[in-house]
């Protein structure tokens, strides 16, 4: 949620800033803006609307400047405004900042500023940072960061400039992500890597309470003592065109169409080698009474398919918990509880929340991330990285197959340490995974279908889907990228509860997606779509077992055989693409959908 990037070096930082920008769209888009010094003083752009609003602006209104901060806003505090867009500078014009997160005092802090008659022009939370870094500042930009850290309560990534000191970048963190890229020509605060991709692969990784002093040659770290830190260069391993469309009209297909690839190379690094294989192998399940798996949005639909993979192979019980639920509940945990936290950005508020209280009390932890160096990926006991690369679009598709992928042989791998399967029950479904992604590539070259008939679909105000057991797991998901993306009002019912109150809503015309990759469990969905039938409704069948025969109610896509337990990543890809295609059809902003935001690091 908002993204904010930095730069100085040698080189006009506007066209920097904006590019960087446009990388981090993904984290907020209800306005931009960017803030440049040069032998002026401060230049400012700042416009309510997409990045394009700010770029046109500037097109009409130039200005350049050798070191310069940039923001994308994702709306908290003040609706969406010229005003309330980041940067946000002091009332004498003489420090500017971009702020990520939510302050939380900054009603008492605003108040004390006031009666000392600073004036604030904007109703965010994050002006106060501005007004508050000039109130204190003494001629040392470094002791005034370091007043304002210990004054702030909440969470923050922040870009700072001082015009009395133009030379330098400061930037500070807690509980929101930043990154420092360093390159030739200069170097870069980020929220994300993405951002900086273009122009360098090697960042450090800021973490709490850290403070980088970065000028155009040298970047160095102090803590909030001021005493000197040394942190270790990264290298990235995700290339610049990652994080760029591929000749694809959206992020959200050509993420879509690269998941062959991407099961492949998680997959090869849980079993043929790499880190992944190394913690599995590492861990010893046999001390763990349960498992509890909590995560937000389609990483805790991935942990509801995983509890339908993991209890039957290792007969453990598996809770699954909503992140924002979990951390409020008092769970029933301890050092025999494993703890998995999934999460694509491993900076989700409520997931580290959530992290932080089973560390807490005494669990386990395991992470399953995609972005290193995110605070998940760093805090938690363990960390096993899904292989998918950036993921720009905001609705997941690549990184929640890989999530599915891990947490499927974890489940195997787990299942066998317990004695719960026997070596060449292991190898006959670890070999089940293994083909996942060559099936995958097999429907991605199908599509003809599915957009087709996705394109019958844009007219519906309501879509239900249904599925049992582990096919109603993965039926959350797809209702979850429908209404996302499409802005279409859908549910995702197990198909025995629909007789339980929701057949109600069924009428003449109502759609209803209907999965079913349990062979065992055939004749009951089968006879959920033929009540819902009966009573008017249209339904889309997808699946590996179906025996029904189309009609002008009854469509039918198949999916080709897999492992009831592994299906999931097969129909997720006709649900993936089913959504994405009415979502096309309605003409809408595919990869930002309206009031989303990718990284959800405000609770
Ligand atoms: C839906 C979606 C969200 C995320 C959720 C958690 O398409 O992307 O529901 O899954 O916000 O995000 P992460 O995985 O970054 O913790």
């Amino acid at each position: 949620m908002c993204g904010i990037i930095g730069y100085i070096g040698n080189e006009n930082a506007v066209p920097i800033i904006l590019e960087g920008l446009k990388k981090l769209e993904y984290r907020g888009y209800d306005s931009a803006g960017i803030a440049v010094m040069n032998k002026d003083g401060f230049a400012v752009a700042k416009q309510k609307g997409r990045l394009s609003a700010l770029e046109a602006f500037i097109e009409s209104h130039p200005l350049t400047g050798f070191a310069g901060i940039g923001h994308t806003r994702w709306a908290t505090h003040g609706e969406p405004s010229d005003i309330n867009s980041h940067p946000h500078l002091g009332s004498r014009n003489k420090i500017a900042i971009v702020h990520n997160g939510i302050i939380e005092n900054y009603r008492q802090l605003k108040e004390r500023l006031e009666q000392r008659g600073i004036t604030f022009v904007s109703q965010t939370d994050s002006e106060v940072i501005a007004q508050l870094a000039e109130y204190y500042y003494n001629g040392d930009i470094m002791d005034t960061v370091i007043r304002v850290v210990n004054a702030l309560e909440g969470s923050y990534a922040l870009g700072i400039m001082s015009l009395d000191e133009p030379d330098k970048l400061i930037a500070v963190k807690k509980d929101n992500p930043l990154i420092i890229g360093v390159s030739e020509k200069g170097n870069f605060i980020a929220s994300d890597v993405p951002a900086v991709l273009a122009h360098t692969n090697q960042v450090f990784y800021l973490n709490d309470k850290e403070i980088a002093v970065v000028t155009g040659d040298s970047v160095q770290f102090y803590n909030t003592d001021r005493e000197p830190l040394q942190k270790t260069l990264e290298t990235v391993t995700w290339s610049a065109d990652s994080a760029e469309k591929g000749g694809y009209e959206h992020f959200m297909l050509k993420e879509i169409m690269e998941q062959p690839q991407i099961l492949q190379d998680t997959i090869n690094s849980a079993l043929s080698g790499g880190d992944n294989k190394l913690i599995i192998d590492s861990l010893d399940i046999n001390r763990f009474n349960k498992i509890v798996i909590t995560a937000c949005g389609s990483a805790y639909n991935a942990g509801m398919v995983a509890k339908y993979v993991f209890e039957p192979l290792c007969r453990l019980p598996v809770e699954v918990e909503l992140a924002s639920e979990f951390r409020y509940k008092d769970a029933i945990i301890d050092q025999n509880t494993l703890v998995i936290l999934v999460s694509q950005s491993g900076e989700t508020a409520d997931t580290i929340a959530a992290m932080r209280e089973a560390k807490r009390k005494g669990a386990v932890t395991l992470s399953i991330v995609n972005v290193v160096g995110s605070t998940i990926a760093r805090e938690t006991d363990y960390t096993l990285y899904t292989l998918a690369g950036p993921e720009i679009a905001v609705a997941t598709t690549k990184a929640f197959s890989a999530q599915l992928v891990l947490l499927y042989i974890l489940a195997v791998r787990f299942a066998a340490k317990r004695g719960r399967i026997s070596p060449p029950k292991e190898k006959q479904l670890l070999a089940a995974i293994a083909s996942l992604p060559g099936k995958v590539a097999t429907l991605l070259k199908q599509t003809d279908s599915i957009q087709k008939y996705a394109s019958t679909c844009v007219g519906y105000k309501s879509i239900f889907f249904i599925g049992r057991n582990i096919d109603y797991a993965i039926a959350m998901e797809g209702s979850l990228k429908l209404k996302e993306i499409s802005y279409i009002h859908s549910e995702a019912y197990a198909g025995g509860e629909l007789k339980h109150g929701t057949i109600s809503l069924v009428e003449e015309d109502t759609l209803v997606v209907a999965i079913s990759c349990c062979e065992r469990l055939y004749d009951k969905i089968n006879s959920n779509v033929e009540q819902v039938i009966s009573r008017g409704a249209k339904v889309l069948f997808i699946g590996n077992c179906i025996k029904a025969t189309p009609n002008e109610k009854l469509a039918i896509i198949e999916l080709p055989e897999a492992n009831e337990l592994f299906s999931p990543s097969l129909s997720v890809i006709v649900l993936q693409l089913f959504s994405y295609y009415v979502a096309a059809n309605k003409g809408l902003d595919i990869d930002k959908p309206r009031n989303l935001a990718k990284s959800v690091t405000v609770e």
